[in-house]
């Protein structure tokens, strides 16, 4: 559930009509609500309550500082997975001793920091990575506290370009390696072995694939536990979102037009896993990402054009696939609602940017409202995999961000300035010193 309604024809973010946002920011704008994402974390928090779970949210969902503050004042740990991503949860006031650190790819430079300022754990995903981190805490006279990750060779039945529990994937080592990999690891003397981790993909829409791979890890888990004092069982992340319709009852035509059927809610994916989870006794952690920010924002954007080819409705916005690739990149579905709601007849369109490239849209042949131009548009379900992707693509700016608590709201991250662009970017003597025209001969 989340906190944007219409009140009175108006999008909503909790107590702040969208378009004020609009009028004071400029498009293309993220907003997030506070209120969803406290919600989200605390949904989970009290559905896993018999775990006593240290929730590790996900940064690369979201890493704006704002989002990253709200969890950390909520208790929130972190799932990071780069230097970059420390020294944020660390600008936003959270705890280094609350952060797991993954990834198939941790460089030295990255090790090295994250072991000078104390993490929970690395969640470890191959030997070479193992045997890196002893080295290095070796030479720093410390002892690393590690996990493996276990990659357990289930499908979590998701998006192709989001499996990681598959043995066609890069992730992890494989489930039958893992035991002498630990034996092989407790010889390390730098290394404390801590935990064991897992994480078969994202966008799970249903509690059995994780099950499946719980009554696979758990066991094996118990017993690494035994042997060599694991204190810390990490799920991973992957609860999915409903992404379609996003908005519940009493909601126009269109919101409704496919009720989400069978959705995985923390209370469901609790049921199942807590009764296999509790009786080992050890610390639970759970990284999501996507369940608590993807629902708290939406991407505002301004309708420029509406182009009619005979054939086709091309609704052309100031978004583009630089401010949300999600559609371009995984056809993911996203809802669309206009700001102002007007009634009327539904029109087959497609929601386009301005980017030169046919992957460019937001949505196809769907039934909107009828725009014009200078209208705007909500894409909803934003906030997961939303901001954290964009890029500078055809030199489009970064947009806006703008977080918004009941009453208030804030501007969390300026739009960019255009110059920002290309501030790193110089040019070599024998370019800077010549005159074009010289070039030209
Ligand atoms: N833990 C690990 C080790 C992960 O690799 C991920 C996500 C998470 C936790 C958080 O997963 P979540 O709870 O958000 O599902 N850009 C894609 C999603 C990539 C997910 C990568 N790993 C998208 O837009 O759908």
């Amino acid at each position: 559930m989340h906190h944007f309604r219409y009140v009175k024809g108006q999008l909503n973010c909790e107590s702040v009509p969208v378009a004020t946002l609009v009028k004071k920011h400029g498009t293309p704008l993220y907003v997030y609500s506070q209120a969803t994402l406290t919600d989200h974390f605390l949904k989970l928090d009290r559905a896993l309550a018999p775990l006593n779970p240290l929730i590790c949210f996900s940064v690369k969902a979201n890493s704006s500082m704002a989002v990253l503050r709200t969890l950390a004042l909520l208790g929130s740990g972190f799932d990071i997975v780069s230097e970059g991503e420390l020294r944020r949860v660390l600008a936003a006031g959270g705890d280094s001793q609350t952060c797991v650190f993954a990834g198939v790819g941790k460089t030295e430079a990255e090790i090295a920091w994250a072991l000078e300022r104390g993490i929970y754990m690395f969640n470890a995903e191959s030997e070479p990575e193992l045997e890196r981190i002893n080295r290095l805490a070796a030479r720093m006279k410390k002892v690393a506290p590690v996990s493996v990750r276990v990659n357990p060779n289930i499908d979590a039945h998701t998006h192709a370009k989001i499996t990681t529990g598959t043995y066609a994937n890069k992730f992890g080592i494989a489930f039958e390696a893992v035991e002498g990999v630990y034996a092989r690891a407790s010889k390390l003397k730098n290394l404390k072995l801590r935990g064991i981790q897992m994480h078969i993909g994202s966008q799970l829409t249903q509690v059995k694939p994780f099950e499946l791979a719980v009554r696979k890890v758990a066991p094996l888990a118990q017993k690494l536990k035994a042997k060599y004092g694991l204190e810390a069982f990490s799920l991973g992340g992957g609860l999915g979102i409903i992404y379609e319709p996003a908005l519940a009852s009493g909601q126009p035509e269109w919101w409704q037009s496919k009720p989400a059927q069978g959705i995985l809610t923390p209370e469901t994916y609790a049921a199942t896993l807590v009764p296999l989870l509790q009786p080992l006794g050890m610390k639970i952690i759970v990284e999501p990402g996507r369940f608590i920010a993807g629902n708290a924002g939406i991407l505002v954007t301004r309708v420029e054009y509406v182009k009619q080819t005979g054939q086709k409705v091309f609704v052309i916005v100031d978004a583009a696939m630089n401010d949300l690739i999600r559609p371009a990149f995984y056809d993911s579905y996203h809802e669309i609602v206009p700001l102002t709601q007007r009634g009327g007849a539904l029109i087959s369109s497609d929601v386009v940017g301005p980017v030169c490239e046919s992957g460019d849209y937001f949505c196809k042949d769907r039934r909107l409202p009828k725009v014009v131009e200078g209208d705007y548009l909500a894409i909803l379900s934003a906030g997961a995999y939303g901001f954290v992707m964009a890029s500078n693509y055809n030199s489009r700016a970064l947009p806006a961000e703008v977080l918004v608590k009941g009453r208030l709201s804030a501007a969390v991250r300026y739009r960019q300035p255009l110059p920002r662009i290309w501030e790193l970017e110089t040019l070599p003597r024998w370019l800077k010193y010549s005159r074009v025209p010289e070039l030209a001969r």
